[in-house]
């Protein structure tokens, strides 16, 4: 009887989910009417796993969010603006991704963006702790690599930290990777396995492009101009964009996709792995992009450094220092 009652849902385009799936998430994005924030908020809106899609932005948000509400899928979409409402756009959410803050222009570096986009993720940090300090919280504001060590400080001071819980989003570096071996292959880029490890800008970024699948087979100078140019890709969107901003689509399909990725585990799936920025103890580095599986809790599992050739071993000599030059800023900023 059961079985015929969830045939006829599934044929009549209901999906159906076992006992202790909760299916029924709050995702709130902070920055939402930006570049990336907008179309990361449509695909979203199109998660089957979200019920609630709560858009946070200083600006624009009423009209973003009154115009995704009227697309046909089950979540409720509801716009928060300014400061004053940044608290209730959090409470209850079960994920935070955030988008906030400025792009680069040509010439500029990550580090850049660091005087004001530290400041921005210092005070959505400090509602995060409390109004959802049990959210999974998945930064994408550059830099990276020292946003989310002052995420962590400050959620530390509040006493509310949780490593397990605070991602920095690098799924661009991979989603890139993927793409650059796939053409470069002649198959299919949704078919190529490939980690990028250690952190998100220049020489922090290490494709371990001896670990792909299907294999990139080339010699030593066609395996260097690869690397370099998943190192660089920010780089040729911010060229290519002439001075309107960086990777935004591009930007936005990964973190539907990383954020897809927190909720299926959130939901008891299993499998799901994903290559993220968070506190880690594989390296010398205080935090590093490894393969994570993802779970109930956030990081499940760090399954560590994959295997590195030679000249991968010296790429990971040289995003080291960088790396921990970056988390010291963080440190410091979020302490001062
Ligand atoms: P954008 O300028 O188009 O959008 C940023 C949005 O943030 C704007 O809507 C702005 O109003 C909002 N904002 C500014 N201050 C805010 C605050 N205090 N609270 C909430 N929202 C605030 O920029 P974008 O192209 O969407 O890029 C956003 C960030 O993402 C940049 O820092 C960029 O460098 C970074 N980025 C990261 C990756 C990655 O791989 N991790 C990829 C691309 C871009
Ligand atoms: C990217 O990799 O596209 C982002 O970090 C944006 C940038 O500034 O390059």
């Amino acid at each position: 009887m059961l079985k015929q009652v969830t045939k006829q849902l599934a044929l009549q385009g209901v999906r159906t989910f076992s006992v202790g799936q909760q299916n029924n998430y709050k995702v709130t994005v902070c920055g939402a009417a930006g570049g990336i924030g907008q179309p990361l908020s449509l695909l979203l809106k199109q998660n089957p796993l979200v019920t609630d899609l709560a858009l946070y932005d200083i600006v624009h948000t009423p009209g973003v969010a009154a115009d995704l509400s009227h697309i046909d899928t089950k979540s409720k979409t509801a716009g928060f603006i300014g400061a004053d409402q940044l608290g209730d756009s959090l409470k209850g959410s079960d994920v935070v991704v955030i988008p906030a803050g400025v792009p680069r222009k040509p010439g500029m570096t990550r580090d850049d963006l660091f005087n004001v986009n530290a400041g921005i993720i210092k005070d959505i940090s400090n509602s995060i702790a409390k109004n959802c300090p049990k959210a999974l919280v998945a930064i994408i504001t550059n830099p990276v690599n020292t946003c989310v060590p002052i995420a962590a400080e400050i959620l530390k001071k509040a006493g509310v930290y949780d490593p397990k819980r605070l991602f920095g989003v690098s799924t661009l570096d991979v989603v890139r990777a993927r793409a650059f071996i796939g053409h470069a292959l002649g198959v299919d880029p949704q078919t190529v396995q490939i980690p990028v490890i250690g952190g998100h800008s220049g020489v922090t970024i290490l494709p371990v492009l001896s670990q792909s699948q299907p294999l990139f087979k080339g010699n030593q100078d066609t395996i260097e101009k690869l690397t370099v140019r998943i190192q660089e890709a920010g780089t040729e969107v911010v060229k290519a964009k002439a001075g309107a901003g960086s990777a935004t689509l591009s930007m936005a399909y990964a973190g539907a996709r990383f954020a897809g990725s927190l909720l299926k585990g959130l939901n008891g799936e299993k499998d799901v792995i994903e290559c993220s920025y968070v506190q880690s103890t594989v390296t010398e580095a205080t935090f590093f992009s490894t393969p994570l599986v993802l779970g109930k809790n956030g990081v499940q599992e760090n399954l560590g450094l994959p295997k590195l050739n030679d000249y991968e071993k010296k790429l990971l000599e040289a995003a080291i220092p960088e790396l921990k030059k970056n988390i010291q800023k963080g440190i410091d900023f979020a302490n001062a």
